[in-house]
């Protein structure tokens, strides 16, 4: 549950950083104070001066690597316990569809900062993890043209699962009435 909630909240901020940083202009003055989004309600200094761009990019990076080894844990967190059994109240066709997005799901978050680490590397950059060098770039535009794509399509997919995740989840709390939701609480 604690994973659950971790990487939901992880991915969907990753979501708004990517949409969010794909828009700033490149270049432009570096600085070491960044207001998170320009909402005047978090301020990050960075120990390195750098342009606004490249401060997103750069956190953008950094979460996600820390995302994709969450993920790693709560693979190998799943394939060494049990997981709830399906509600007895849900139909045939729901426990499919239900058992077919979860799987979605892992393959999906896996996948996607794998992607957006291939494609890292393929830049001049690489990637850091705040601050400390995790893999160097190679500068090949080819791989990481290739991986962008990738990267923007496993999004685009995962969106739609998520839908389709959100939807059941509200559909079985508000019409069926089954508890769903609260099983996935911190509660006794
Ligand atoms: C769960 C993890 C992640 C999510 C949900 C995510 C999501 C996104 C989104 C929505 C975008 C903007 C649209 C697009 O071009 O795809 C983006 C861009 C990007 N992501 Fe990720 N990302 C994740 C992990 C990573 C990781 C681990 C890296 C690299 C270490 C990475 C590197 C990038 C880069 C470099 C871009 C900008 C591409 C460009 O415009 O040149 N992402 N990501």
């Amino acid at each position: 549950m604690l994973l659950h909630w971790l990487l939901a909240i992880g991915i969907i901020f990753m979501f708004i950083l990517g949409t969010y940083m794909e828009e700033l202009p490149k270049g432009g003055t570096k600085v070491t104070n960044f207001d998170l989004f320009d909402l005047g309600l978090i301020t990050i200094e960075s120990s390195k001066e750098m342009s606004v761009r490249s401060f997103y990019f750069t956190l953008h990076k950094s979460i996600g690597v820390t995302i994709f080894f969450l993920v790693l844990f709560r693979i190998y967190w799943r394939l060494t316990h049990k997981p709830p059994k399906m509600l007895s109240s849900m139909s045939a066709l729901e426990v499919k569809l239900a058992t077919a997005t979860h799987h979605a799901f892992y393959l999906l978050m896996f996948l996607i900062p794998l992607t957006g680490i291939i494609m890292s590397v393929g830049s001049k950059y690489g990637v850091h993890w705040f601050g400390i060098p995790f893999l160097p770039g190679i500068d090949n535009e080819t791989l990481r043209e290739l991986f962008k794509e990738f990267h923007e399509i496993f999004g685009l997919i995962l969106l739609l699962f998520f839908i389709l995740h959100f939807a059941g989840a509200i559909k079985h709390s508000l019409v069926n009435k089954d508890g769903v939701l609260k099983r996935m609480w911190f509660h006794k």
